[in-house]
């Protein structure tokens, strides 16, 4: 983990509200899928937002984040050439073992923009299949690096764009037609994933779920953002995670 000094080679709106920076860093950073930034807005926000890393290409990185409040908003504004500190990489990742063949992705909203960096990552040695959910055709985006995936669905809440129904339906949608991959990775709202979690419970399938809370210092030493785990431990989401086996966190 280094704090860089990046420098913004682009920042542009991919789809309404969504948009992707992508920074020049000093060295080529080594990056797990999974593992997120901690970006300085610079000014008053003097907390760092925490967006995952989508692609670590050579010395550049790129991220894709909503506009929400008050950073992201700020982040918007950020032009090229401009230079912000991200620390990175943080967090432990998505990990798939050697044994597990078949990796169903499934994402929702923002929670797509990690799983692009498990595609990257493993659309050669590995069969991945991925259950993007949007939520309307104007949200959409990414399509280009899920389309890397051996079997890709993508749906909306509202029907707009493919069918109408989230991610974790067109999953089930799936495994009722024969489907069963050797694990799940996933990224989404809370909600989204406490659905996925029952439905690898009742189907036996192992599945990991990366987590976002809200963080302070995004290297394990303020404890803003622990989690409660199922064995009445809690965990930091940002040290000990965002990634966790999903029988062992309470969602
Ligand atoms: C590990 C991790 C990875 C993430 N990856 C992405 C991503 O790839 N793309 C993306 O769009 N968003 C991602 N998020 C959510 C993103 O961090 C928040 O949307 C962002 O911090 C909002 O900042 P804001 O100033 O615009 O909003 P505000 O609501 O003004 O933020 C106020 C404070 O709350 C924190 N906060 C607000 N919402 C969240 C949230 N959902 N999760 C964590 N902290 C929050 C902010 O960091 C800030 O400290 C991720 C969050 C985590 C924890
Ligand atoms: S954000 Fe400080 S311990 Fe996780």
């Amino acid at each position: 983990m280094k704090d860089y000094q990046a420098t913004v080679v682009k920042n542009e709106e991919i789809a309404r509200g969504i948009c992707e920076i992508t920074f020049r860093l000093q060295e080529t950073a080594k990056v797990r899928p999974g593992q997120f930034g901690a970006i300085s807005v610079g000014g008053v926000h003097l907390l760092r937002r925490p967006i995952a890393v989508c692609k670590a290409e050579g010395n550049e990185v790129t991220f894709c984040y909503q506009i929400k409040g008050d950073g992201t908003k700020k982040l918007k504004n950020v032009g090229a050439g401009s230079v912000l500190n991200v620390l990175m990489p943080l967090g432990n990742g998505f990990f798939v073992e050697e044994n597990e063949k078949k990796v169903a992705l499934v994402g929702g909203g923002v929670g797509i923009f990690p799983l692009v960096s498990v595609v990257r990552a493993y659309a050669n040695e590995k069969e991945i299949s991925s259950f993007i959910g949007f939520r309307n055709a104007g949200a959409v985006c990414a399509l280009e690096e899920f389309e890397k995936s051996a079997k890709f669905v993508a749906v909306t809440d509202d029907g707009s764009f493919g069918e109408k129904m989230n991610s974790v339906q067109a999953f089930e949608k799936a495994l009722a037609e024969g489907y069963r991959p050797d694990v799940i990775l996933s990224c989404g709202p809370t909600p989204m994933l406490r659905a996925l979690k029952a439905v690898a419970v009742r189907e036996n399938i192992p599945c990991y779920v990366s987590l976002e809370e809200r963080m302070g210092c995004g290297i394990g030493a303020c404890l803003v953002c622990v989690c409660n785990l199922t064995n009445g431990a809690r965990a930091r989401v940002c040290k000990d995670g965002p990634v966790f086996n999903a029988n062992e966190v309470n969602l």
